[in-house]
């Protein structure tokens, strides 16, 4: 079985395709990192025009780089939600339509379920059941994942989630969008320990993060400079802010691996893109005589290969859209099968 997929949530237009057999058999991504650079972030209404303008030839281009026909496509899988309306609308309006036109069936896939499923496409993937922290830009959260389609999400973010923290910090360091991966890059130039960041909500029970106390304790260091920050200090002050969040995210996972017993750790959404997180998380995992799994980086953002494989799972189960359009902006992961169960997808 082979499904074709549509992943426009945010700034990214991917289209994959997905054999159950084979894997995946084509990866087409389209970044409008260029175009928002310019206003210093996504401009949602941007964001769907390009969309439209870049679809539906990666559609063209997924079918001719893997010499398949529309014949060779079971189902059409897209991005429903979470993500940005309008953009949304895009993905899901040219995915209902080549379903329609050629005659197969719609799936909708939730985004943060295509992160958590990301490292699955890989040769070295989790058994079930393991423990998932999904670190992206709208999202952070630790989730029990028992088996597909079965998830309990044991903490979450209370306020920022990390990518946002990452994006605000850059911001205030004078490092242009997308700001995470580039604030990660400067980072390695820093003097380890020269500043020291609070970890928020470290010591607390149970499993949840906050993450913009961090964002004002950057603020406020780079206040006692007037203005004068020079490039060593800012990549110091952005390994500060790395370390703090990577000590956060080690914490709260040790907590939750070992409260639930799993010794399988999957890192997913573009903050597991972080090379220090990946590290620290590796060595903390081989401490702890567990494994951890990360997508390949690429696999790590948006991408439509993950929402290729997550619609295959739900294909499967026999999930299939209604044919008036819906998206759902906000579909967050804990009511994932109240939303399939209650058809309105
Ligand atoms: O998963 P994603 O592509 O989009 C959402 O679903 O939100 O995540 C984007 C987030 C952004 O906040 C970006 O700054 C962050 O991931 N990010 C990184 C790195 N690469 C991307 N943050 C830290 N280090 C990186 N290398
Ligand atoms: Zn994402």
């Amino acid at each position: 079985m082979r499904v074709l997929s549509i992943e426009s949530s945010c700034d990214e237009t991917g289209v994959a395709v997905y054999d159950d057999q084979k894997g995946l058999l084509t990866n087409q991504l389209y970044s409008q990192i260029k175009m928002h650079a310019e206003y210093g972030g996504v401009v949602p209404e941007l964001a769907s025009r390009d969309h439209i303008r870049k679809a539906v030839p990666l559609v063209k281009e997924a079918l001719s780089s893997s010499g398949l026909t529309p014949d060779d496509i079971d189902a059409v899988v897209y991005t429903a939600g979470p993500g940005l309306v309008g953009a949304l609308m895009v993905g899901a309006t040219v995915a209902r339509t080549l379903a329609y036109a050629w005659d197969k069936p719609a799936v909708p896939v939730n985004h943060m379920e295509g992160h958590l499923l990301a490292p699955m496409l890989e040769e070295n993937r989790p058994e079930y059941p393991f423990l998932a922290l999904l670190v992206s830009g709208g999202h952070t959260m630790i989730v029990k994942v028992n088996d597909f389609a079965s998830y309990e999400i044991m903490g979450e973010s209370v306020d920022d989630a990390a990518g946002e923290a990452f994006d605000k910090t850059a911001k205030l360091l004078g490092i242009p969008y997308p700001g995470g991966a580039l604030l990660s890059a400067l980072a390695e130039k820093g003097t380890k320990d020269r500043f020291k960041f609070p970890r928020p909500m470290l010591n607390h029970q149970g499993y949840n993060f906050s993450f913009s106390g961090l964002k004002t304790a950057v603020s406020l260091a780079i206040k006692d400079f007037d203005g004068e920050l020079d490039e060593q200090t800012k990549a110091d002050l952005a390994l500060a802010f790395e370390d703090a969040v990577v000590d956060i995210l080690k914490a709260k996972c040790t907590r939750a691996l070992r409260d639930t017993g799993l010794n399988q750790l999957v890192i997913a959404g573009g903050v597991s893109a972080n090379k220090h997180l990946r590290s620290a998380m590796k060595s903390m995992m081989e401490q702890l005589h567990g494994k951890v799994f990360y997508p390949r980086t690429e696999f790590c953002t948006d991408n439509g290969a993950m929402i290729a494989y997550a619609g295959m799972q739900r294909f499967k189960k026999g999930v299939s859209a209604s044919r008036e359009i819906c998206v759902f902006p906000r579909w967050p992961l804990s009511s994932i099968d109240e939303m399939y169960s209650s058809k309105s997808v």
